[in-house]
């Protein structure tokens, strides 16, 4: 076996990759994105570490989502901040019903890249290469707009550097401040079911921020009142970019990627002999692994060997995407496989991808009664198993979007689907959707962690 470098991959088979007419140009992009200065720090991807590993413990919940992929044409202040606006809402949401810290994780800043079922699509009689995010090609119906660009890696990289930019001066300079939790309602959430009982919510914590005032603990002077901590991920994909990205940390002197704080492997590439997973296990961010219903309990062992020997708690999130239907029967074999060996994990339900339908009118969707379901479950099998759930992965936007049927009063439905439908692969929650999600994950938590009474009578 050779050693390990961050370029290691390139020896082995490989999925899902472009196929880049210019390969001389795409060989100088990445060497001038390997002078670019990081985008995240080791010490920050070390802190989410660490937080990750409290989940684990069971003594923080794990929220991640965001766009099914970034695009450039949506690339704006307000896209941004309406994301983060209705997550820091499910955050709040989460963190009043499970009485625990949230690790709030953005699908953002760097989710560009898409693994495809097909390399082609076909539309009528043309059959072209297929879309494989805005980082590769373009989306457009045409043969030149779908031929690998390699400038757009360059793209990528700016405008991820502008969107962590933003989201940082959003986490720490006032935004996320609880004095302001009734601003971040906004206009069309008033329509959704969930909103009073954000509202309700609000209005509690502005009697908590009173109360706490009163004995001197203000937003001014307590930083954790108007500030939080927010990190970035993204599925590690297209490996060139992230080689050019992968640095040494001065202090350790261990190899970090630092295009984003947490990185996960997707289900279609995580052979464990195979290119992204030889990647993977030099870096020593947390990662995340997609499970869906083919990964065997065999399998999933030799990646927790390969990718987190030492064991070390924080560094494995197993992120399953089963499918309403299916996870009752396959998650549980994970979690006996995973008991058995003694390893640490922190469990994680992504409820969007394995339950994607193609409506009656075309439109890929996902009827928000099964994602509902699949969160109930994951739930559920951890209750009856004595595991921590300790997370979900979603598939969500700040925006009014209708790409996922059902939800809310004004339930959204397939006819509707054409009107706002504007995502650039899957089908995303839009914010009402997100914010009764969250309702929903929170009375969950509360089920699941010991009664007060059970615990006091101990
Ligand atoms: C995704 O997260 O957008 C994705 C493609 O997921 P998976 O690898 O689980 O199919
Ligand atoms: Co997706």
């Amino acid at each position: 076996m050779t050693a390990w470098t961050p370029q290691s991959w390139r020896e082995k088979p490989i999925s899902q990759v472009p196929q880049y007419p210019d390969v001389a140009r795409l060989a100088s992009v990445e060497a001038q994105l390997a002078k670019f200065p990081p985008l995240v720090f080791a010490g920050e991807a070390r802190e989410l570490k660490a937080q990750l590993a409290d989940v684990a413990r069971g003594e923080a919940f794990l929220l991640q989502g965001g766009d099914c992929a970034e695009s450039f044409a949506e690339h704006g202040a307000d896209h941004i901040r309406d994301f983060f606006r209705v997550f820091l809402q499910m955050a709040i949401v989460l963190t009043h019903g499970a009485s625990k810290p949230v690790v709030k994780v953005g699908r953002i800043a760097g989710q560009f890249a898409k693994p495809r079922s097909a390399d082609t699509e076909t539309v009528g009689e043309m059959t072209l290469p297929s879309y494989r995010g805005d980082i590769v090609n373009d989306i457009a119906f045409t043969a030149e707009a779908r031929v690998p660009d390699p400038e757009r890696l360059l793209l990528a990289y700016r405008q991820s550097a502008a969107t962590l930019n933003l989201l940082r001066a959003f986490a720490s300079g006032g935004y996320a401040n609880l004095a302001r939790v009734h601003e971040w309602t906004m206009g069309f959430m008033k329509e959704s079911t969930a909103y009073p009982r954000f509202e309700a919510l609000a209005h509690k914590i502005d009697d908590a921020i009173t109360f706490m005032g009163a004995l001197g603990l203000t937003p001014e002077n307590t930083p954790a009142l108007r500030q939080t901590h927010f990190y970035t991920s993204h599925e590690a994909l297209l490996l060139g970019y992230e080689e050019a990205l992968t640095r040494r940390d001065s202090i350790t002197n261990d190899w970090y990627a630092t295009s984003g704080h947490m990185l996960w492997i997707g289900d279609r590439t995580r052979q464990p002999d195979a290119a992204h997973v030889e990647y993977f296990s030099g870096i020593r961010n947390p990662i995340g692994i997609k499970c869906g219903p083919s990964l065997s309990g065999e399998e999933l062992l030799r990646l927790l060997d390969r990718l987190n020997p030492q064991d070390e708690p924080g560094r494995i999130t197993l992120i399953g995407r089963f499918g309403a239907d299916k996870i009752a029967d396959y998650l549980p074999r994970l979690i006996e496989t995973v008991q058995r060996a003694g390893r640490t994990v922190v469990w994680c339900s992504d409820p969007m991808h394995g339950n994607t339908i193609k409506a009656s009118t075309g439109f890929k969707t996902r009827p928000f009664d099964r994602v509902l379901s699949e969160v109930r479950s994951f739930f559920q099998v951890h209750r009856e198993m004595g595991t921590y759930a300790g997370g979900i992965h979603i598939e969500m936007t700040g925006d009014d979007v209708t790409e996922c049927v059902g939800g809310g009063v004004a339930a959204i439905t397939e006819a509707a689907l054409q009107d706002r439908y504007h995502t650039y692969c899957d089908p995303r929650l839009n914010a009402s959707q997100s914010l009764e999600l969250a309702f929903l994950v929170a009375e969950e938590i509360r089920a699941q962690r010991p009664a007060r009474s059970a615990r006091a009578a101990v």
